[in-house]
This record gives structure tokens, C-alpha cells and sequence, in this order.
């Protein structure tokens, strides 16, 4: 079930604290990021696959890359999937070493390749180009291989990337060739590594990539190579709705793990989850600044719009709505939740049964930990929000709100047009 919050007195009230009270503090809109939660998630997907062998979460952080939220992570233990060298650099100064992150990049450059194998992270190639032009810049490095496995599964199809000819991955015919170029080439071959797409609901496309992943570990062996791990990228899809069901964790680690052990000399599985870290632990503010009724529909405007979450408006995205103040109150009609961007492409919820709205309420976007700050943007020259970090009835700053003077900051003006 999708994760609920405590009422006090008819206020949402978020690790102990009232949502209204971190808007008024820290303004809106903001990201307010449960600590306590993350830990459990973390936890529960470790320990749900741990119980059957030795696992190894890489957390996918392009969900989120906090500097706190990594912290946090690294504390739990994770290690870190990363998918550019910003990402990498961002982990290392959070205090993971570089032996916990793996580099999976697309289309990557020679010299992002350089930068990331001088740092001493393990580069999981994506091609065979890939390949060449990194046995050229960094002979006998740690590396595995992603491959297309034929399998795809995700929310949209803008986040399938397991399927045959996507861009992502050897192709399957290519995998076990590859392999014995890699060999002669003097690379250190660690394992081997394959993502069907994200958000996914059901258990069978993991079982089908698994088997894929299996028989090619097989035939690799066949070579004289002996992997160590199998990766099997992330991807664990979360309830969005009230109704929705959670993914049968201890389904999915149980069959899994009993494939690898059954059908291979594997030792460790490593899952690279990123929306089920962070999805739920995270909470958007934002304040009403308008209610409209256009004659065919009723609009609440709020002061997050795609800049501040496009999951909505980029993936027509389930986000569940809720307002703050009037947390369990009676409905009253049907609204679309709007924000101040200038297209009509801007919405966060559509149709949704609300108390009546009115300017200064603060509503509460649910889920929006995984994929929510990571992919704000300044559009119509607004300043990226604030990130706040609750835990135990505490609530500190994590990230400070921009300014407006920040979105000039990088931008010159030539002296002749002065
Ligand atoms: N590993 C690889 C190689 C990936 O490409 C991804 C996500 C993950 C792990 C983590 O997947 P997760 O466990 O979070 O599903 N922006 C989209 C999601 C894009 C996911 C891209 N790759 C969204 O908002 O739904």
C-alpha cells in the first residue's frame, strides 16, 4: 500500500512535524525527506535478498543526489550505481570510496572514461566501441558488460530500456564474443549486468532477464571466464496509488536468488534500486496561490509546477495530492492541480477529489523522492526549491533554495552589447 501519514488535529504531520509548519519555516516549494524512512527502505530491500545470498545494494542516486541523502545511504552500506562523472565525483565527496560505486554510462566520451577510471571506479561498458576506445585509454581496468537482455518493463515507455534494439547494452548475439574480446584485451572481468527499465509492478520480467543473464554467464564461463557477480540493474516499481500493491519483495529475492544458485557458480547479486530507496520518503510542499473555476473544470494553482516536478507532465505520472491543512476533511469537488509554469502541458494531478481549496493551503505531493528534485529545471527563470531533512520532530535545511541572482550567475554579457 502506498505509504500514509499521521493526522494530528486535521494537519498532516510528516517524522513528528506539521507539513504546514516545515512550509511556513523553510517557504515553498520544498522537498521534505524522511530519514527514518529512507533507512527502512534501504533496509528492507537489503535484508529481503540478503536472507538468500551475499547482495550488495548500489544505490541508483540519479533518483536523488543529496549530498545528506548519501550520507545516509553510506552509512547503511550501499554502494552506489552512477551514471556520469558528476554523479561519480558527487558520491566520492558525500564519503563513499571509489570501490563502492560502479559507472554505468550511455554513450559515453573518452574523456569521461579517462576521468572515471582514474578515480578507481569499476566501468560497466555499455558497447563495444565503449570497449576499444577504453582498453586504448585504461588496459586491464575492473569492468562487466551491460547487456540487452529482450526483456523491457517500466511505467512508460520512455523508461524501457531492456528490450531488444534499445540504445542500451550489447546485443544479446554480440554478448559472448564481446566477452572473449575483452579477455584478450587484459581486462579485468568482474561480472555481468543488465537493467529491463523502471517502475515495473511485476516480478516475472526480472525473471525472464535473470534467465537471459544465466545462460549467458554459462557460456561465458565456457571461455574460461569466471564472473563474480550478477547485476540486475534496478527497477523495483512502487504503489503510486492508495490501492496499489507493493511488490512481493520476498517473492522476488527468493525466486532470484534460488535461479542463481540452482544454475550458476555466482556468489553475489547486486540490485541497483533507486526509486524504492528514496520514492516514499519523500514529500512535496507546495503552497495554493490560486483557485480558478473555468466554467468546464476547477484548477488549484500551486507554486510547483514541471520546473519543480515533471514526472506528471514528462511521464503522465500518478502523484497522490493531498492538502495539508484540511488533512482527512470532506471532499468537495473535483479539481486539477496546476502549477505557474507557462504551458498548458503544466499539471501535477489531474480530477482529483479534494477539500475545498483555498489560497494558503498547503498541499502535499506524495512519492516524490525518486526522479522529483533530480529532474527540476529553471524553466520560466524559476529558482530550484529547497530540500529539508526531517527526522525524530527535527527538521534541518539540506539544500538552500536558489536565488534569482543564481540563474544569472554563469552567463556573460560580450562588453559590446553593454
Ligand atoms: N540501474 C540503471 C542502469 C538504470 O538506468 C536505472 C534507472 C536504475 C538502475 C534505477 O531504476 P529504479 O530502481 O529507480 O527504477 N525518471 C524516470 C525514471 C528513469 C530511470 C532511469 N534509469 C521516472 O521519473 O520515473
Amino acid at each position: 500500500m502506498m505509504r500514509d501519514y499521521e493526522s494530528k488535529d486535521g494537519v498532516m504531520n510528516i517524522a513528528g512535524i506539521p507539513a504546514p509548519e516545515i512550509a511556513a519555516e523553510f517557504g515553498t516549494p520544498v522537498y521534505v525527506c524522511d530519514e527514518a524512512r529512507i533507512r527502512e527502505n534501504y533496509r528492507n530491500v537489503h535484508d529481503a535478498f540478503s536472507r538468500y545470498m551475499d547482495t550488495r545494494i548500489h544505490y541508483a542516486c540519479k533518483a536523488n543526489t543529496n549530498l545528506a541523502i548519501l550520507r545516509i545511504l553510506e552509512q547503511e552500506g550501499s554502494g552506489i550505481d552512477a551514471v556520469s562523472i558528476g554523479e561519480v565525483r558527487t558520491c566520492l565527496k558525500a564519503g563513499f570510496t571509489p570501490d563502492r560505486i560502479m559507472y554505468t554510462g550511455t554513450s559515453v566520451s573518452d574523456k569521461e572514461l579517462k576521468e572515471v577510471a582514474e578515480l578507481g571506479v569499476m566501468i560497466n561498458i555499455d558497447s563495444v566501441s565503449e570497449m576499444e576506445r577504453l582498453a586504448e585509454i585504461a588496459p586491464g581496468h575492473p569492468v562487466s558488460f551491460r547487456i540487452t537482455p529482450g526483456v523491457g518493463s517500466g511505467h512508460s515507455d520512455k523508461v524501457i530500456t531492456g528490450s531488444k534494439g534499445s540504445k542500451f547494452g550489447i546485443p544479446l548475439k554480440e554478448v559472448v564474443s564481446t566477452y572473449a574480446r575483452a579477455n584478450d584485451l587484459g581486462f579485468d572481468i568482474r561480472g555481468i549486468h543488465a537493467h529491463i527499465g523502471s517502475g515495473g509492478q511485476s516480478v516475472e520480467p526480472f525473471m525472464d532477464m535473470m534467465q537471459v543473464l544465466i545462460n549467458l554467464v554459462n557460456e561465458i564461463e565456457e571461455l574460461g571466464i569466471n564472473l563474480k557477480f550478477i547485476d540486475m540493474g534496478g527497477g523495483i516499481g512502487v504503489p503510486y496509488k492508495p490501492q496499489e500493491e507493493e511488490m512481493d519483495l520476498n517473492e522476488l529475492a527468493s525466486e532470484l536468488t534460488d535461479m542463481i544458485q540452482m544454475e550458476t557458480d555466482i556468489q553475489t547479486l547486486i540490485l541497483e534500486p533507486g526509486r524504492y530507496i528514496v520514492c516514499d520518503a519523500v514529500t512535496l510542499l507546495t503552497k495554493v496561490n490560486d483557485v480558478k473555476d473555468s466554467g468546464v473544470k476547477k484548477y488549484v494553482g500551486v507554486d510547483a509546477g514541471f520546473n519543480t516536478l515533471i514526472r506528471p507532465a514528462f511521464y503522465d505520472s500518478y502523484h497522490y495530492v493531498a492538502i495539508t491543512n484540511k488533512f482527512g476533511k470532506a471532499c468537495t469537488n473535483r479539481f486539477d492541480v496546476v502549477g505557474p509554469i507557462c504551458e498548458s502541458g503544466d499539471y501535477l494531478a489531474h480530477d482529483r477529489v479534494l477539500p475545498e481549496p483555498e489560497p494558503g493551503d498547503i498541499m502535499a505531493i506524495y512519492n516524490a523522492g525518486a526522479y522529483g528534485f533530480s529532474m527540476s529545471s529553471n524553466y520560466n527563470s524559476r529558482p530550484l526549491c529547497a530540500e529539508v531533512l526531517v527526522n525524530d520532530g527535527k527538521a534541518e535545511l539540506i539544500r538552500e533554495a536558489e536565488t534569482v541572482e543564481d540563474l544569472w550567475r554563469h552567463q556573460r554579457i560580450p562588453e559590446r552589447l553593454m
